[in-house]
C-alpha cells in the first residue's frame, strides 16, 4: 500500500465501496450485446423516464451553462415551500438525497459517537457513519423490516443519529405513521431522527401521511426526499432535507457550495409542477408490482412484499442466478451485502421489461 494511503484513518480503509447497479454499457461490452437488447432493473430508476416538462426546462437552462448555479437554490426552494408548506430555511438541497444523508453524518457524527440503523437498511447509513469515524449500531430486523421499538431502545448516551428508511431499500418494508410517531416520542431530543422517504410517492394513499406536519413537534426530525425515483431524475442528482431551521443551518455549513447544478435545479422545479407524471409513475408501478409478484407466485418463489418501486425475491443461489440473468441480458441487483444472500432485488419496470425479466428468471433458476 502507498505510504500516503497507510496514513488514511483505519475506519476509512475499512469501508467497503458502494456497489451501484451494473451499467447497461458495461454489460453490452462484456457480453458483446447491443445496448438496446438489455433490460436494466437494477437501480430503482423510473422506467417512464422523466416528465417532458423537465426536458423543456433543462433545455431552456442550457444557455446559462457558463454561470455558476444559484448556491442557495432560491427558486427551487420557493417551489418546495409551496408544495410542502414549509419555510425556505427549513430546506437543505442536495446532490441527490444521498448528499443530504452524508451532510447529516458530517454535521452530527464523529469519532466517539454512534448512529442507530436497522439490519437490511439502506447501505448509505452505515457507510456515512463509518466515513466520519462514528460507530454503527445495527438493530436486528423483524420480518425484514425496521423494529422501531428495538431501535429506540438501542439508543446509547453517545448516539447522535437514528436512521429510518420508510419504505426501506432493499426490503420495501414500511413502518406505519403511528409507529414512527411512537419512536419520535421515545427517542431523546438530542438524537437526530432521519426519516428517509425516497420512495414516499409510491405509497398507497391510505398509508401516505404528511410527515412535514411532525416537524414542529419534533425539532430533531430530518425528512429526506428525492427527485430520483417517482420524478424520474436520478441522472440529475437532486434531493433535499426538510428539518428545523437550526438543523438546516448546520447542514448548510458542511454542504459544498453549488452542490446542486443549474440543470438539476431547473429540472426539479418543472418536475414538481407535473404531478400528473408522478401519478402515472405510481400507476405503472402498481401494475408492474402486481405483474412481478404474480410471476413470483407462479414460479413458487418467496418475495418480501414491497411498497417501493422494487421487490426482493428469494431465488436460492442469488449469485449464480444473477450471473445467468446477465448472460440473458437482464441486470438486477444482488443484495448479499445487505445480509440477504438468497435474494435478488428487481426494480419494477414497464410491462415488457417485467415480462422479459420473468421469462429470463424462469430460465435462470436452475440452468
Ligand atoms: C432508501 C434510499 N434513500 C436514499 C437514496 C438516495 O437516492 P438519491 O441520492 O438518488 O436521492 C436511495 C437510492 O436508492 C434509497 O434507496
Amino acid at each position: 500500500m502507498l505510504d500516503a494511503c497507510e496514513q488514511s484513518p483505519s475506519y476509512i480503509r475499512a469501508i467497503a465501496t458502494y456497489q451501484p447497479g451494473k451499467p447497461v454499457s458495461d454489460l453490452a461490452r462484456e457480453m458483446g450485446l447491443g445496448e438496446t437488447t438489455i433490460v436494466k432493473l437494477a437501480s430503482n430508476e423510473n422506467p417512464l423516464g422523466a416528465s417532458p416538462l423537465t426536458h423543456a426546462a433543462i433545455s431552456a437552462q442550457l444557455s446559462e451553462l457558463a454561470r455558476y448555479p444559484d448556491g442557495n437554490g432560491f427558486d427551487l426552494k420557493q417551489a418546495l415551500c409551496a408544495h410542502y408548506s414549509v419555510l425556505p430555511e427549513q430546506i437543505v438541497l442536495g446532490s441527490g438525497s444521498n448528499d443530504v444523508l452524508e451532510l447529516v453524518a458530517r454535521a452530527f457524527l464523529a469519532a466517539g459517537t454512534s448512529s442507530v440503523y436497522s439490519q437490511h437498511a439502506f447501505v448509505v447509513y452505515p457507510l456515512a457513519t463509518q466515513a466520519v469515524g462514528a460507530a454503527g449500531i445495527e438493530v436486528p430486523a423483524r420480518a425484514f423490516g425496521h423494529d422501531l421499538p428495538a431501535m429506540a431502545a438501542a439508543v446509547r448516551g453517545d448516539t447522535r443519529v437514528l436512521w429510518i428508511a420508510n419504505p426501506n431499500n432493499p426490503t420495501g418494508t414500511f413502518c406505519p405513521a403511528e409507529q414512527v410517531q411512537d419512536l419520535l416520542a421515545r427517542v431523546p431530543r438530542r438524537v437526530v431522527v432521519v426519516l428517509d422517504e425516497a420512495y414516499n410517492e409510491y405509497l398507497p394513499d391510505a398509508l401516505r401521511v404528511d410527515t412535514t406536519r411532525w416537524l414542529e413537534q419534533h425539532p430533531n426530525l430530518v425528512i429526506t426526499r428525492t427527485f430520483s425515483k417517482a420524478y424520474g431524475l436520478a441522472g440529475l442528482r437532486v434531493g433535499f432535507a426538510l428539518a428545523h431551521a437550526e438543523i438546516c443551518d448546520l447542514l448548510n455549513r458542511v454542504r459544498l457550495p453549488f452542490n446542486v447544478n443549474s440543470l438539476a435545479q431547473a429540472g426539479a422545479q418543472a418536475a414538481l409542477r407535473d404531478q400528473a407524471f408522478v401519478q402515472r409513475s405510481r400507476r405503472v408501478n402498481d401494475e408492474g408490482m402486481r405483474q412481478l409478484t404474480e410471476g413470483f407466485k407462479r414460479l413458487e418463489l418467496d418475495y418480501i412484499p414491497s411498497l417501493g418501486n422494487f421487490v426482493s425475491v428469494c431465488v436460492g443461489d442469488a449469485g449464480a442466478v444473477y450471473q445467468r440473468l446477465l448472460r440473458r441480458g437482464v441486470i438486477v441487483r444482488p443484495v448479499g451485502a445487505y445480509g440477504l444472500p438468497a435474494h435478488l432485488r428487481v426494480t419494477v419496470g414497464v410491462e415488457s421489461e417485467n415480462a422479459r425479466f420473468l421469462q429470463a428468471l424462469e430460465l435462470s433458476l436452475h440452468a
